[in-house]
């Protein structure tokens, strides 16, 4: 587990880079099949580089402020500027996978049609689009027959801690139960083998 700062003690380190990444969600009253909920909708992406992430990059603090600069890579990589405050920031962690990173982790909730605007505006409008990102995605959150859904979107390859900052944002907002994701850990697991 990649080591937690507070957002405040962040700022004050000197000779760090900082990332800056969301998660976007909402509730949906669809059904896959016409009858399995999908109950949430839950955005990630299909990076450039094969893996999959949040929205979001890289942001200098001495130009502008953390959530400002989130803005604008929501407004580079899904079209839209989203606004985003001080209170959607979840956790700040020193990156386990890159030296003097530190990743901040965003959460907002959203309609379902300020979502499906989103996913118009990544295709349409984000100028990242095929390019730094390959297509905004959508997590299954339910279970199907031998791992289909939750299991084999978590067996997929993640970068940085993304995959953690997923399954505790969906505990955090109580997307799914804590028995449902230990679930879906231990099949995408046995998955890997
Ligand atoms: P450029 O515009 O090309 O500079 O990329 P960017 O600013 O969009 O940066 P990117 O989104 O690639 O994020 C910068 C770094 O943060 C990456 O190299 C990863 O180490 C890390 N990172 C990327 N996505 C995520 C994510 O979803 N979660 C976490 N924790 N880290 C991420
Ligand atoms: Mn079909
Ligand atoms: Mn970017
Ligand atoms: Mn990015
Ligand atoms: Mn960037
Ligand atoms: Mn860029």
């Amino acid at each position: 587990m990649a080591e937690q700062i507070t957002r405040e003690d962040a700022l004050t380190r000197e000779g760090y880079r900082h990332a800056c990444h969301i998660m976007l969600y909402g509730d949906s009253s669809a059904k896959l099949f016409g009858k399995i909920p999908i109950k949430h909708i839950v955005l990630m992406q299909m990076r450039f580089d094969g893996l999959l992430g949040f929205p979001g990059g890289l942001v200098n603090p001495s130009k502008e402020s953390l959530e400002a600069g989130l803005s604008r890579e929501l407004h580079e990589e899904v079209g839209v500027a989203v606004p985003v405050g001080v209170d959607n920031h979840v956790s700040s962690c020193l990156s386990p996978s890159s030296p003097r990173l530190i990743t901040h982790f965003y959460i907002r909730k959203m309609t379902e049609s300020e979502l499906k605007e989103i996913e118009r505006a990544a295709v349409a409008a984000a100028t990242d689009h095929g390019l730094e990102v390959l297509g905004m995605i959508r997590v299954p959150l339910y279970f199907l027959k031998n791992g289909g859904g939750l299991p084999y979107f978590l067996s997929h390859s993640f970068i940085s801690n993304s995959r953690a900052q997923l399954l505790s944002a969906l505990q955090h907002c109580r997307l799914l139960s804590q028995g449902e994701l230990e679930k879906a850990v231990r099949q995408a697991e046995q998955m890997r083998r």
